[in-house]
């Protein structure tokens, strides 16, 4: 059946950030959702998500909840639940903390067991390349660990951070389990939401 050339196309999309703590997951996240960064460290409790709205073209709007997991293992046994209906995953490290990239092969396994999706659109953030740039063959590591990209990021001098996502976001409308409801207006329905003190929506 054709469709109207005012058919509007809403996408509510799952992010979730995983990684060790500090490596700087509130920091994208706050980066790309806002457009800020802060250098005091606040540890994550559970889960904090923001939420991004993108117009991708015309009659196709986007909104990301970005779903900032606790790092802290004390925090691991409720990832279950927050990875639920994840549409996408980003795992972070921080250039300098080489461990942090060794723990991204257990947070990669703990989301192929939890989310069920083997094929769950996956990036890896080498984060804080403005105080190292020293990585890898992160390449062949991607590739090792079913990941389908990486890119070197700054939250705090805002490198790559919005191409990395956006990327992602790409990767995620090729996707064959991808699904758009026709919204009659521009309202996106949200109502699987939680709510939380830093949804700037
Ligand atoms: P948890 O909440 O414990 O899981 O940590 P997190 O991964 O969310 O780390 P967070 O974003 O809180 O960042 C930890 C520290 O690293 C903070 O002091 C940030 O300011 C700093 N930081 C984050 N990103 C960058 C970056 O790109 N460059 C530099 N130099 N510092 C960063």
């Amino acid at each position: 059946m054709e469709q109207s050339a005012n058919y509007n196309q809403d996408f509510l999309f799952k992010v979730l950030v995983v990684g060790d703590f500090g490596v700087g997951k509130t920091a994208i996240v706050r980066r790309y959702t806002e457009g800020e960064f802060s250098q005091n460290y606040k540890i994550t409790i559970g889960v904090d998500f923001l939420i991004k709205r993108l117009r991708w073209h015309p009659n196709k709007q986007i909104t990301l909840q970005m779903w900032d997991i606790a790092g802290h293992e004390r925090f691991g046994s409720l990832t279950r639940v927050y990875y639920k209906y994840a549409t996408a995953a980003v795992l972070v490290y921080d250039l300098s903390r080489p461990t942090t990239l060794e723990s991204i092969i257990k947070w990669r396994e703990d989301l192929r067991e939890k989310t069920d999706d083997a094929r769950l659109p996956t990036l890896l953030l080498a984060n804080k390349c403005d105080i190292s740039q020293d990585w890898p063959d992160l390449d062949k590591f991607c590739k090792q660990h079913g990941i389908d990209a990486w890119f070197p990021t700054s939250a705090k001098e805002n490198v790559n951070v919005d191409e990395a996502i956006n990327f992602l976001v790409e990767r995620i409308l090729e996707g064959d389990s991808v699904q758009s409801h026709n919204a009659p207006d521009d309202g996106v329905n949200l109502e699987d939401k939680p709510t939380s003190s830093l949804c700037n929506c």
